[in-house]
């Protein structure tokens, strides 16, 4: 399994991928089930806990996550291994979320080290596919909720820090740029 390069907003290249809309996928097959394991490995490597395969330059509807034990401290790669939970969702679509909302701070591999508040649903009631192409309804709440509703977004071209105030998104993009130029 190879590790892929993670997109980010300071790369006008890159910017231009992550606006795009990702289409959806046609079938849940070895070629995508491969996809997937590398997008978990760049996700684990970076790390985080979540990513939309257009942050690795394919713009489909997939999304790997994994809010395993968040709590562990592992040792080793086995150890390590052990406690992960890897989630996939292929084609996800949100077919409930409450009224009710709630804030959190969130962050973004491919907008290194900026932390944001962002309001969104606190629930929502998803529909996908998931790596053997079964279709499963769940009920996602607490970060789970978060999560999948920011990577989500990712599939619409759009990043939490367009959530934001103009002068608070100008400001992240701003920092995450002489980062990388610091870099
Ligand atoms: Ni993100």
């Amino acid at each position: 399994m190879a590790s892929r390069r993670i997109l980010t907003i300071d790369n006008a290249a890159d910017l231009a991928v992550l606006k795009q809309v990702s289409a959806p996928v046609e079938r849940v097959d070895d070629t995508l089930r491969a996809l997937m394991d590398e997008m978990l490995e760049t996700m684990y490597a970076a790390p985080g806990i979540g990513l939309a395969a257009v942050q690795v330059g394919e713009p489909v509807r997939v999304i790997v996550m994994d809010l395993g034990d968040r709590e562990a401290t592992p040792d080793t790669e086995e150890q390590a291994a052990a406690v992960r939970r890897p989630a996939y969702y292929v084609n996800p679509e949100i077919i409930w979320s409450s009224d009710e909302t709630a804030p959190y701070e969130e962050g973004c591999l491919s907008v290194p080290e900026i932390y944001e508040e962002v309001d969104r649903p606190a629930r929502v009631k998803l529909r996908y596919l998931n790596s053997q192409g079964e279709q499963v309804e769940e009920e996602a709440d607490g970060l789970f909720a978060v999560c999948i509703q920011h990577e989500m977004d990712h599939l619409q071209g759009v990043l939490f820090i367009d959530h934001l105030s103009r002068l608070k998104r100008d400001r992240s993009i701003a920092k995450v740029k002489k980062a990388a130029k610091a870099a």
